[in-house]
């Protein structure tokens, strides 16, 4: 069976602080297809990264996808200001409220794609309820608050979403740890999207930009060899 091409979603938070316009704008030249933005709060996860005036500030860099991943809670009450922001797709966790149904669904009634996130310790099987209110879910391989840390194998995780999705227009997105190395586990098990932050950005610069397209073409090249 055919799949849709592999979709490389790099994360800013690898990038140049500084310079978030240049970097998104090398990424995109460089083969990257939508752009991965991961808020942190301080609170549900341990470290802290921007807020909406930033999304919105960086939005018109970015002609592809904006991939907000939403690390806050509580989040009912910023969806607005990310959907105005500018993203495409918000993702929220599953575990950062006790209504994760009626935040996929204010996300959808904002006009966006509504994700979800999963913890590593939080099993699959939650997405079961969930599966009609979602565009994206998104399996985490590493606990959330930082780039840069070690993958976690949830390729049986991936399969049992891949069953539980059947037909359904959701894509399996995976955040954590992608590397040239990772990516063809996760490929083969189904996953759709892969982010990568230390993997894209590391070696490059906006100065150097050809790094993050070689750093692209190797991640995207050992998913699809490994791709059914
Ligand atoms: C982790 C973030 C990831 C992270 C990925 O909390 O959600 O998007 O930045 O970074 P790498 O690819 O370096 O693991
Ligand atoms: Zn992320």
């Amino acid at each position: 069976m055919s799949r849709d091409p592999i979709r490389i979603a790099p994360s800013i938070l690898s990038a140049d602080f500084a310079n978030f316009g240049a970097e998104i704008r090398a990424i995109e030249a460089q083969g990257a297809d939508w752009v991965h933005v991961d808020v942190m709060d301080n609170h549900f996860v341990p470290n802290l990264t921007f807020g909406p005036q930033l999304c919105r500030a960086i939005r018109p860099h970015i002609k592809t996808v904006m991939d907000v991943h939403l690390m806050i809670a509580p989040v009912d009450a910023s969806l607005q200001a990310y959907a105005e922001a500018g993203a495409d797709i918000i993702t929220a966790h599953y575990e950062a409220g006790p209504h994760i149904h009626r935040t996929l669904q204010a996300i959808r009634g904002l006009g966006r794609r509504a994700g979800l996130a999963l913890n590593p310790g939080t099993p699959a099987s939650v997405a079961g309820p969930l599966i009609d209110s979602v565009d994206l879910i998104c399996v985490m391989t590493v606990n959330p608050g930082f780039g840069g840390q070690k993958f976690i194998d949830m390729t049986e995780r991936i399969r049992s979403l891949k069953a539980l999705i059947g037909d359904r227009p959701v894509l399996i997105e995976v955040d954590g740890g992608v590397t040239p190395e990772t990516a063809p586990l996760v490929a083969a098990a189904g996953a759709d999207v892969l982010v990568a932050g230390s993997a894209v950005f590391s070696g490059g610069s906006v100065d150097d930009p050809s790094v993050y397209g070689r750093n692209i073409t190797a991640i995207r090249a050992a998913a699809e060899g490994a791709q059914r």
